[in-house]
C-alpha cells in the first residue's frame, strides 16, 4: 500500500480543478444539463471534502480498535469498505487498496467503539492520479524524432541518481526520452493548428494561445531531454523531425474539430492528469519540478482545445456536432484495467501502464465525457 503524504502535498489540477477549468473554457459554470455523475452505476457527484465511514469486527485475540484500519487489516475479521464516492468502488473492491483509484483518503477518526465493532470516520479527497503532449500526426501515428547525442536540448536539471542501477537508469531514460520525443513533436502539432486556425478564420485570441503553447512545449520538450540524458548519462537532444516534404492541413473544419477534439481537449486534458499522477508520487525533486510545469500547463492547452471546439461548435453547426458527439461517443467505451501495480521507479516520475490506463480511465468518465455533453447540449440547445 502507498504511503501518502499530504502536509507538504503541492496545490496540483485535480480531476475536478480540471472539469471545473474545461466548463470555464467551453463557457458552462457547472454541468447544468446533466443529473449526478457520468459514470454508470454512479449514484451522483460528490461533494467536497468528501466524508464516509468504514466499520469493521474486531477479530479473535484483537482488543482494541487500532488508529487506521487500512493498516491493521488482519485485526479484524471483516473490514467492510466505505466508499468516499460511488465511481471508487469497483476499484476499490478489487485492490482494497483505498491510496488508488483517484480517491485519496486524508484522515481516518476512529468514531467509536460497539462491542466487537470498530466504526471509523473517513475524510477523502480526489487526488491528481497522463508527460506527453499533442504530437504531430501522418497516418494516424505520432512524428517523432530520433535520438542524437548533442547537449542544446537539455534543460539544467539534475535528477539524483543514487540508489538506480543501471537497469533501472536505462528505464527511465527510455521513458524520458520517449516524453521528451512527444513533447517535442508538440512543438510542431501546434504550429500546423495555428495555421489551421489561421485557415478558418479564427478569432485572435485562439491563434495567439496556440502559438504560446507550442513554446510551453520547447520547454517541456528541453525538461524531459535533460532527465533523459542524465539517466542515460550521455547528452540526449531530438535528431531532424522527420515531417517530409508537406505538413498536412485539416481541409474542413470538421476535420479540425474531430483533430482538435482527439489531440487536445482528450490528449492533452490526459497528459495533463498523467503529469498530476506522476507528480503525486515522485519525491526527486528534479521530477517534482518537471511534472508540475507540465501538470499545469497540459491544462492550460487542453482549455485552449476545448475553447476551439466551442467555437468551431458555433460557425460549423450541425457537421461539427455530428463529428464530435461520435467522437465522444467512441471515447465512452474505454475499459479500465483490472488491477494496478505500484511502480518502484514512481519516484523519479515512472508510473506502470496499467496506473496510467486507471487514470485515463477516470480522467475519461469523469472528467472529458461530462464537459462534451455539456458542450454538445449547450451548443445544440443555441
Ligand atoms: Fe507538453
Ligand atoms: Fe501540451
Amino acid at each position: 500500500m502507498s504511503e501518502q503524504s499530504n502536509s507538504d502535498a503541492p496545490i496540483l489540477p485535480t480531476r475536478r480543478m480540471l472539469r471545473r477549468r474545461l466548463l470555464a473554457a467551453i463557457g458552462s459554470a457547472s454541468l447544468g444539463t446533466l443529473s449526478g455523475c457520468w459514470s454508470a452505476g454512479s449514484s451522483g457527484c460528490p461533494s467536497s471534502p468528501l466524508v464516509d465511514q468504514v466499520a469493521g469486527t474486531l477479530a479473535d485475540g484483537a482488543e482494541a480498535c487500532p488508529p487506521n484500519p487500512f493498516y491493521a487489516a488482519d485485526q479484524f475479521s471483516d473490514l467492510v469498505p466505505a466508499y468516499c464516492t460511488p465511481p471508487a468502488e469497483d476499484y476499490w473492491r478489487d485492490t482494497g487498496d483505498p491510496y488508488w483509484g483517484g480517491i485519496q483518503v486524508t484522515d481516518v477518526r476512529l468514531l467509536r467503539k460497539l462491542g466487537d465493532e470498530c466504526r471509523y470516520e473517513l475524510s477523502c479527497d480526489y487526488t491528481p492520479d497522463c508527460p506527453g503532449g499533442r504530437p504531430i500526426h501522418r497516418d494516424g501515428a505520432p512524428v517523432l524524432a530520433e535520438a542524437v547525442e548533442r547537449p542544446d536540448w537539455r534543460a539544467s536539471l539534475t535528477p539524483n541518481l543514487s540508489n538506480l542501477d543501471e537497469a533501472d537508469r536505462a528505464r527511465l531514460a527510455a521513458y524520458w526520452f520517449r516524453a521528451a520525443s512527444e513533447e517535442h513533436s508538440s512543438i510542431a502539432g501546434f504550429n500546423r493548428l495555428a495555421m489551421e486556425l489561421l485557415a478558418h478564420g479564427a478569432p485572435p485570441n485562439l491563434v495567439q494561445a496556440t502559438l504560446r503553447a507550442a513554446l510551453d512545449e520547447v520547454a517541456h520538450a528541453q525538461d524531459a531531454f535533460a532527465l533523459a540524458s542524465a539517466f542515460t548519462g550521455q547528452p540526449l537532444g531530438p535528431a531532424g523531425l522527420p515531417l517530409g516534404p508537406q505538413v498536412e492541413l485539416s481541409k474542413t473544419l470538421v476535420e479540425l474539430a474531430v483533430s482538435t477534439a482527439r489531440e487536445g481537449a482528450v490528449g492533452e486534458a490526459l497528459a495533463a492528469q498523467l503529469a498530476a499522477s506522476r507528480l503525486q508520487r515522485a519525491t526527486d525533486p528534479a521530477v517534482r519540478a518537471v511534472l508540475e510545469r507540465v501538470a499545469q500547463e497540459e491544462a492550460q492547452h487542453a482549455e485552449l482545445a476545448w475553447r476551439i471546439l466551442r467555437w468551431a461548435l458555433e460557425i460549423g453547426g450541425a457537421p461539427v456536432h455530428t463529428a464530435l458527439s461520435a467522437v465522444f461517443d467512441e471515447l465512452a467505451h474505454s475499459s479500465p484495467p483490472t488491477s494496478v501495480q505500484p511502480s518502484e521507479l514512481e519516484s523519479h516520475g515512472m508510473l506502470g501502464a496499467d496506473a496510467d490506463s486507471l487514470e485515463v480511465h477516470q480522467c475519461i468518465h469523469r472528467v472529458l465525457l461530462p464537459v462534451a455533453a455539456t458542450l454538445l447540449a449547450t451548443q445544440r440547445a443555441a
